[in-house]
C-alpha cells in the first residue's frame, strides 16, 4: 500500500522482547522501540525530556516506561509524561511491522 510516510526499517520485530524496549540509532538520533504483551509496537524519542538519559535503558511495565535516571514515567503509546520530575511529553512516531521487520516514520511531527 502506498502512503506518504517516510518509513525507515529499524530492526527485526523479534529483536524487541515482549513488554520490553530496544534502542535504535539512526542518523545521529536515538529512538526507543516498544513491544507490548499483545505484540503492539510503539516508538518514541530515546532521550528523556527531563535530563540526559536513554529511555531504552529504563524499566517497562504494561504501557509505561520508567526513566533509569530519576524514575520519571511516560506512557510510551502517547508519550505522555505521567509523574514528576518529567513534565514534557516524549515525541512519538508511527510504527508498522511488515514481514517481520519494524518500520518507523522518523519524520512524524
Ligand atoms: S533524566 Fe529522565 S527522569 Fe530525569
Amino acid at each position: 500500500m502506498l502512503d506518504d510516510r517516510n518509513w525507515v526499517k529499524a530492526c527485526d520485530a523479534k529483536k524487541v522482547g515482549r513488554e520490553d524496549v530496544a534502542r535504535w540509532d539512526h542518523s545521529g538520533r536515538s529512538f526507543a522501540i516498544f513491544r507490548t504483551a499483545d505484540d503492539q509496537y510503539y516508538a518514541t524519542d530515546d532521550i528523556c525530556t527531563h535530563e540526559y538519559a536513554h529511555i531504552s535503558d529504563g524499566f517497562v511495565e504494561g504501557t509505561t516506561v520508567e526513566c533509569p535516571r530519576h524514575a520519571g514515567c511516560f506512557d510510551f503509546r502517547t508519550g505522555e509524561a505521567l509523574n514528576p520530575p518529567v513534565c514534557v511529553n516524549l515525541r512519538t512516531f508511527p510504527v508498522k511491522v511488515v514481514d517481520g521487520a519494524v518500520y518507523i516514520d522518523i519524520d512524524e511531527r
